[in-house]
């Protein structure tokens, strides 16, 4: 099967199983505050990811990745969306276009839209410098992504069996490259020691990408004639997996993704520890349902309410939010009991 019609599957597919609901936001909870002393307009969504200052800690996570014409409009709305609301976005794998120059148009059309806005790029962790330095350039990308999918790949009939040397390839696009390396999951988080690890081949950041919201061993399952059930509930919870992050690489920058559907789920993250929050498939789902207007109007209203639950909880930075009190329950408190994390 070609890589632009498998991507195509993968939308639909994704569109079709939804997002899950076991992120662990759910176990996580606010202290109510009666006394905040904040008005509404002295709340600021900035932040920082590294180096990268960013005017809203939220993101439009990496997606479709060669799919031609379709992969073109939806990255081109999603660039629009980008651009109009102040959000950084990230593309799907480059590594179609890398292969097939045809479709090096349907990425281009993001700086295109929005050439002032926060771009990364995205590659597996199998891509070679030279694969990586194009595809930074074909989006004059502020950061490139490598997504790490083990899962996925074990789940796709046509998938990748060999996941030697991932370390070591990810230490040396960070040397050579020109623009920082973040690297993420996709949908099935990263442990504390992982996140070690790859503060030691000196990523700039880590994006979490846990369990509970698009899930790509179910996806798989449906493109497979015997399919793997116990890859669809694998994983660490997004939750749990900031935490996790944080635990023992406390100043590396954290993105929470996996399972993000609302403004609470956002606030949660950056609660837990995490400097930005990423949303994929609830974008896409909003993008297929209600256009690129729509789209725009939801992450504005996201933002808005973004700032009352700030205020309510007295935060007027991203950084003060970081530091409010919270309850954590059920699995993820057990979860966390267990790997030792007060
Ligand atoms: C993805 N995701 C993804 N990630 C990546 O690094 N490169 C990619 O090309 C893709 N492709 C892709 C296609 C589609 C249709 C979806 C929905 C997702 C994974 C994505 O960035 C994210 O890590 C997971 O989807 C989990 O986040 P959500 O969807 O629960 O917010």
């Amino acid at each position: 099967m070609s890589r632009s019609k498998r991507k195509a599957e993968h939308i639909e597919l994704a569109l079709e199983t939804g997002q899950l609901r076991g992120s662990g936001f759910e176990e996580v909870a606010f202290l109510h505050r009666s006394i905040p002393d904040t008005s509404h307009d002295s709340i600021e969504l900035k932040t920082r990811v590294g180096e990268l200052a960013l005017s809203s800690p939220i993101f439009i996570n990496a997606m479709t990745g060669g799919g031609g014409r379709q992969t073109y409009e939806i990255n081109r709305d999603l660039a629009i969306a980008a651009r109009e609301t102040g959000v950084g976005l990230a593309v799907g794998s480059q590594m179609s276009a890398l292969k097939n120059r045809e479709e090096i148009y349907t990425y281009e059309v993001v700086r295109k839209e929005n050439p002032d806005g926060i771009v990364f790029s995205n590659l597996g962790s199998e891509a070679s410098v030279e694969q990586a330095k194009e595809a930074v350039k074909m989006v004059d990308a502020d950061a490139l992504q490598i997504h790490l999918n083990v899962v996925q790949e074990l789940t796709m009939p046509e998938g990748d069996r060999d996941f030697r040397g991932v370390l070591h390839r990810i230490e040396k696009l960070v040397d050579c490259l020109d623009v920082p390396v973040i690297v993420k999951e996709t949908g099935f988080g990263m442990s504390m020691e992982t996140v070690e690890a790859l503060k030691g081949a000196g990523v700039l950041a880590v994006d979490v990408s846990g369990y509970g919201g698009t899930n790509f061993g179910a996806i798989e399952n449906r493109r497979r004639a015997k399919s793997l059930p116990f890859f669809e509930e694998w994983g660490i919870p997004t939750a749990v997996s900031v935490v996790e992050a944080k635990e023992r690489s406390q100043n590396i920058p954290v993105i929470a993704s996996g399972g993000i559907q609302s403004s609470l789920d956002i606030a949660k993250s950056l609660a837990l520890g995490a400097e930005a929050a990423a949303l994929a498939g609830y974008f896409l789902k909003v993008l297929s349902q209600e256009g690129r207007d729509g789209l725009i109007a939801e992450i504005t209203s996201i933002k808005e309410e973004l700032k009352m639950i700030m205020t309510a909880l007295g935060a007027n930075t991203i950084k003060d939010l970081q530091k409010v009190p919270l309850l954590i329950s059920g699995h993820t408190w057990h979860w966390l009991d267990q790997r030792g994390i007060d």
